[in-house]
């Protein structure tokens, strides 16, 4: 499988989610810190309401875009969703839920391929393992057994046999994963908060949260950041100083 070639700058590994609910606003926001940023994510909330046009503009702003649309449905169904995401110019990284199972991820991982010249660079394909809205409690309510940490590792593993190339997690999960996985196998950690960010701990839902720097020492690629960019009183100083927290910390 070809090897990530992202830009090696410390501002690639940064990735802002751009949590709105209209495209003009997302805009406006990610057009003041794009040069500050490797990608932007677009989640379902975005894409719900603007569709395909929010990849187009959010790309146009030259930082790469992660489609953050969790495909979970029969294997050809996600076979093709995945074959229309990767052929969205400027679209570097596409998730699926590892839960869908292998059939499912497989038949994801060859489409992520598919529709690109070949030589060319391909986005990367990432695995949700289990969302971390859930505890042990709410797994076993669905019949997913053992605890959240090893049914993560284990989901992980069948995610990379069967041929993605990472995975979404929390800090606290990423270490045991790059043991488990290797070095090649990308790190996508979300909850990340800097020590001095805006965002109040009464407003914040994050129950797993880390600093960028603990993020990158147990291994993570790239860090989501939400909140703590978006509800800044200066976004652009937020987001350089995470930045300079993760060039600090490699
Ligand atoms: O505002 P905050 O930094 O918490 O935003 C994090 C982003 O990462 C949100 O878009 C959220 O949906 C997403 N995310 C998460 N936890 C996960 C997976 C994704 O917070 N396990």
């Amino acid at each position: 499988m070809t090897q990530t070639t992202f830009d090696a700058h410390p501002r690639s590994s940064l990735i802002v989610a751009l949590d709105f609910d209209s495209l003009s606003s997302a805009v406006k926001f990610a057009s003041q810190v794009a040069d500050l940023v490797g990608m932007f994510k677009i989640g379902n909330q975005l894409f719900t309401a603007a569709g395909p046009a929010a990849v187009k503009e959010i790309a146009a702003l030259g930082a790469g875009v992660f489609l953050d649309l969790k495909y979970h449905d029969i294997p050809n169904t996600v076979a093709g969703a995945v074959l229309s995401a990767a052929a969205m110019s400027g679209v570097q990284l596409v998730n699926v839920h590892a839960l869908g199972g292998k059939a499912m991820m497989e038949a994801a991982a060859q489409a992520i391929s598919a529709g690109v010249p070949m030589g060319a660079d391909r986005p990367r394909l990432l695995a949700v393992t289990i969302l971390t809205s859930m505890d042990h409690r709410a797994m076993k309510e669905v019949g997913v057994g053992g605890t959240p940490k090893s049914r993560v590792v284990k989901l992980a593993l069948l995610a990379k046999e069967s041929g993605v190339d990472g995975v979404v997690a929390s800090v606290q999960e990423a270490k045991a994963i790059r043991k488990a996985c290797g070095d090649g196998f990308l790190i996508v950690t979300p909850g990340v908060r800097p020590k001095d960010s805006d965002v109040q701990p009464a407003t914040d839902d994050q129950s797993r949260k880390a600093s960028p720097r603990e993020a990158i020492r147990a291994g993570a690629d790239f860090l989501v950041v939400g909140r703590p960019i978006l509800a800044a009183a200066d976004p652009r100083a937020a987001a350089q100083s995470i930045v300079d927290e993760i060039a600090a910390s490699k």
